[in-house]
């Protein structure tokens, strides 16, 4: 299954804010050099997070990083989010090489997010497959080793909402997993706070059946560096169920199982024969099933609030009555601050990429009672949250 939400390319349009979040990071980078000045007694050995409850609430998840301002992705997106403040960084997307790496990408093929095809050495890689049966043209993770992919740098994904992000096309290379792992200990360190993350397995079924299991693999690199515990500063989140029941299996992780659109069904139910869709997913009883195996789940916004047929949000389902009845917190993808990614109502101007009323979306959503949320702009996620804490 590939990106869930809205990720439509508009078009022209430069934005206006941008400034702005980059100053606000100057300000927030002063306070983490105060804290790595402080020193801390986190870090090394795994980590210790606290547990869930020990976020705050609503808990704001850097998407991708910080990938509204930086190619998502790279320790350069992941460091931004982490200086502007986010709980957690989504660090990252795995997926693995064919010599059996985990890297960071949020899809196994990484023509939009890299700069392969201007590598003449691997025009010939180039190649359409079945992507959980989406005809699929480019590169793949698979078929590159990590060295090969080491060469590649990150590109901007969506440089058409974006064109300010192009200026660090070429900076930042494919991190692995290891790398995130070793990056969270030391900015741990040096921020003199417990840095957590949330990796996703993407595409497990995909993978398994090219011999490239994630699950055993990412269990494994959790376990070398001690942070496959209950209480390690390390979730995981799936879209596909019977990966996170694998999960519960070997690790003792908080997990989180990812939802998309009501009417789809996870891409691994059709390989088991489970006859279930994501509408079925999201009642009590299915519900009540996911919480036997995990902590909470990962919906599409519009399965907290659906909207009309014009984009402009209704009423709120009883998604988080009945997920909290389960046991069950929700943290929703994704928010971000430009016109075509928010509710009709909340877009604004003539600029089609400018950025919308996102605060009066946040507060709407907010307003559910959801427990966190997914942003490509962490510092406007962290705003809002001081907004509705202090209504
Ligand atoms: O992982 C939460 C959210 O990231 C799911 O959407 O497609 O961006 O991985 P996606
Ligand atoms: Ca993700």
């Amino acid at each position: 299954m590939g990106t869930q939400d809205n990720e439509q390319t508009a078009t022209t349009g430069r934005r206006t804010l941008l400034g702005a979040a980059v100053l606000g990071a100057g300000g927030v980078l002063g306070l983490s050099a105060q804290a790595a000045a402080a020193g801390g007694g986190h870090g090394g050995g795994g980590g210790h997070g606290g547990g869930l409850k020990s976020l705050p609430k609503p808990t704001v998840i850097g998407h991708r990083g910080a990938s509204g301002y930086r190619p998502e992705h790279t320790l350069g997106s992941y460091q931004l989010a982490l200086d502007l403040g986010a709980d957690i960084v989504e660090a990252g997307d795995l997926v693995p090489t064919r010599d059996g790496h985990l890297v960071c990408r949020h899809e196994p093929e990484i023509g939009g997010t890299t700069d392969v095809a201007s590598h003449p050495e691997f025009a010939g890689r180039r190649k359409t497959k079945s992507l959980d049966g989406v005809p699929t043209t480019g590169w793949f993770t698979e078929d590159f080793t990590l060295a090969e992919l080491k060469t590649l740098r990150a590109t901007e994904r969506i440089p058409a909402n974006r064109p300010h992000n192009t200026l660090y096309d070429g900076r930042w290379e494919i991190p692995t997993f290891e790398e995130v792992l070793a990056w969270q200990d030391e900015q741990t360190r040096r921020r003199g706070r417990q840095v957590w993350i949330y990796p996703e397995l993407k595409h497990p079924t995909y993978f398994r059946e090219q011999g490239l299991g994630l699950e055993e693999r990412v269990a494994g690199v959790l376990r070398r560096h001690g942070k496959d515990r209950k209480d390690s500063p390390v979730i995981l989140q799936s879209f596909e169920p019977t990966c996170i029941q694998r999960m519960d299996k070997l690790v003792g992780n908080p997990l989180v199982v990812l939802l998309s659109g009501a009417d789809t069904r996870p891409w691994d139910f059709g390989t088991t024969g489970d006859p279930r869709t994501t509408a079925d997913l999201v009642t009590p009883a299915g519900l009540r099933e996911i919480a036997s195996y995990a902590q909470g789940i990962g919906p599409t916004l519009d399965l907290v609030i659906p909207k009309d047929a014009a984009g402009r949000l209704t009423t709120p389902t009883t998604l988080v009555r009945d997920a909290h009845r389960a046991g069950l917190l929700l943290h929703p993808y994704t928010m971000r601050n430009e016109n075509p990614f928010l509710p009709a109502e909340f877009r604004k101007g003539t600029d089609p990429d400018a950025y919308g009323d996102v605060f009066g979306a946040y507060r709407v959503y907010f307003a559910t009672g959801i427990d966190g949320v997914f942003t490509d702009n962490p510092d406007t996620g962290l705003l809002a949250r001081q907004d509705f804490v202090n209504r």
